[in-house]
């Protein structure tokens, strides 16, 4: 009898209506969809409307979860949602969407871990399955980027969007599943990419909101090094920790930032471009959502098959970073 591990049964994802092109941003800052290309590999991204929160988001992509996963509301017994863009303080996402599913035997809770957030929800499912706590667990990454995105600064509002992606996961024994989690942080670097105010250190105030410090604050070339060098390690590790080799795997998932991270990435661990998922042309920086919807994406694109050794790799302030390696 194989060991009980955590297997994704089924993924879902939302995305926004609205796309803002390149061409759209060029008449917001001063920019050119030839740098934003170059530079980042975004065409476009989704933006949600100003009715349009986070958990309505994370709703609709875990209804679509449940239902590719053919599992019930109240079935499930945990929701854990990752995001960094929560509707409000609290009640959490996780709440919000128990209610809507109906979701009535489900314990609930929201995890802030930035853009590496779907990954460290993976690992807080995997523990729980694992330990026998929970049987079906809902892990949600979603993020509303746009709602603290300064328009007026080319430097970073060029690189986000918003999006939704959900995944059911079930304890099995059949041999695949969840088969490593790698997660790290450095709190060292937590000046180079934050949001600082809105919290409690300097709550919201009209001055506050005049000098639009409840926006992202980000040292571009500083995130870009350490992403590059934080998502080696943990790719390497996870496998380590899963007993495979790099070259094993056929298909690498990683945080969907900025096309130039993800090439650098894929040469370090010596991965040609097939063994590599990309969107981040259509969606830009989605937060906690990036991974988990490109894996939908990659499963519905028929680049995932029965048995294959997926990795998903992530990174994001905190700083955090963290990869699962998975036996789908
Ligand atoms: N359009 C035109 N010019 C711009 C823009 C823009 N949108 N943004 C910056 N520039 C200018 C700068 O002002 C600068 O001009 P200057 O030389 O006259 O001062 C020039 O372009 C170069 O700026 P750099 O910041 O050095 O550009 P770089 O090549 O480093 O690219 C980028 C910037 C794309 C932000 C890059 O640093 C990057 O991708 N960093 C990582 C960002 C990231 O992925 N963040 C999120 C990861 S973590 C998370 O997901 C939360």
């Amino acid at each position: 009898m194989n060991r009980i591990r955590a297997k994704i049964l089924g993924t879902g994802k939302s995305l926004p209506q609205k796309i803002l092109t390149n061409a759209d941003l060029e008449k917001i800052v001063e920019t050119s969809d030839e740098w934003i290309r170059t530079r980042t590999g975004i065409q476009e991204r989704r933006i949600a409307e100003p009715s349009e929160a986070t958990s309505d988001l994370a709703i609709a992509a875990a209804k679509i979860a449940l239902e590719n996963a053919r599992v019930q509301p109240d079935q499930i017994e945990a929701i854990f949602t990752s995001t960094c863009t929560p509707d409000m303080f609290f009640p959490s996402v996780s709440c919000l969407v128990q209610s809507a599913l109906g979701a009535k035997n489900s314990a609930a809770m929201d995890i802030s871990a930035a853009c590496s957030g779907f990954i460290y929800g993976l690992a807080t499912a995997k523990g729980f399955i694992e330990s026998g706590t929970f049987k079906t667990v809902l892990v949600i990454g979603v993020d509303t980027l746009s709602k603290i995105t300064n328009w007026k600064d080319r430097a970073t509002c060029v690189l986000f969007g918003d999006g939704a992606g959900a995944a059911v996961i079930q304890s099995s024994q059949d041999g695949s599943g969840i088969l490593s989690v790698f997660l790290g942080a450095d709190g060292n670097e937590a000046e180079i990419l934050k949001v600082p105010a809105g919290g409690s250190r300097l709550p919201a105030s009209p001055e506050v909101l005049e000098k639009n410090l409840c926006s992202i604050r980000m040292n571009g070339p500083e995130v870009y090094k350490l992403a590059v060098t934080k998502m080696v390690k943990a790719s390497e590790k996870a496998a380590e920790m899963a007993g495979i080799q790099c070259s094993d795997l056929k298909l690498i998932i990683p945080h969907q930032a900025n096309l130039r991270i993800i090439d650098s990435v894929a040469k370090r661990l010596n991965l040609g471009p097939e063994k590599v998922f990309v969107n981040v042309q259509k969606y830009g920086n989605m937060s906690a959502a990036t991974t988990i919807v490109a894996l939908d994406e990659a499963q519905k694109e028929g680049r995932i098959q029965r048995g294959d050794l997926v990795e998903l790799v992530a990174f994001g302030a905190g700083l955090t970073w963290g990869a699962s390696v998975i036996r789908w």
